[in-house]
């Protein structure tokens, strides 16, 4: 199986609690490597762009307010298979129906602060990770 990088993001609920770590821990116990992280406020404008799929969607306007509301931690993850893999370690969208072990299972209060978020496939990852990393950022 190939080796991947996903984009991930620790949301503010996680940070707000003091989670990054626990969140951490999971991601590396699932066998992922973090080749890059950095914690950060997000503008605006940056939270617009990364979710201007959704810019339609009703929640959009609260998605966004959610995602600046604190720190959030930007991450480049590495493994085999690993955009579906961290999916599956973050768990679906909705904690009410994530799978026991996963982080949105284990961590999130609701569907939209639902700790994290993972690219849903290579190409996308691709373009997340531009928006935040240089590449002299990401050490393999
Ligand atoms: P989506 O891309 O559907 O999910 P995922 O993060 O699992 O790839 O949605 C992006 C984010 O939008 C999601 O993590 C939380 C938020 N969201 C809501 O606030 N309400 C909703 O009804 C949905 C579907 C998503």
């Amino acid at each position: 199986m190939a080796i991947e990088r996903t984009f991930s993001i620790i949301k503010p609920d996680a940070t707000r609690r003091n989670l990054t770590g626990a969140v951490n821990a999971v991601i590396e116990a699932a066998g992922l490597r973090i080749v890059a992280q950095k914690r950060m406020l997000m503008t605006k404008a940056q939270a617009e762009t990364f979710y201007a799929v959704h810019k339609e969607r009703p929640f959009f306007g609260e998605l966004v307010s959610f995602m600046i509301s604190g720190p959030v931690v930007v991450q480049v993850l590495e493994g085999e298979n690993g955009v579906a893999k961290y999916r599956d370690v973050m768990g679906a969208t909705n904690p009410a129906n994530a799978a026991e072990g996963t982080i949105r299972k284990l961590f999130a209060e609701s569907i939209e602060a639902n700790s994290a978020h993972g690219s849903d496939s290579v190409e996308n990852a691709a373009v997340e990770i531009a928006q935040f990393f240089a590449g002299n950022e990401i050490v393999g």
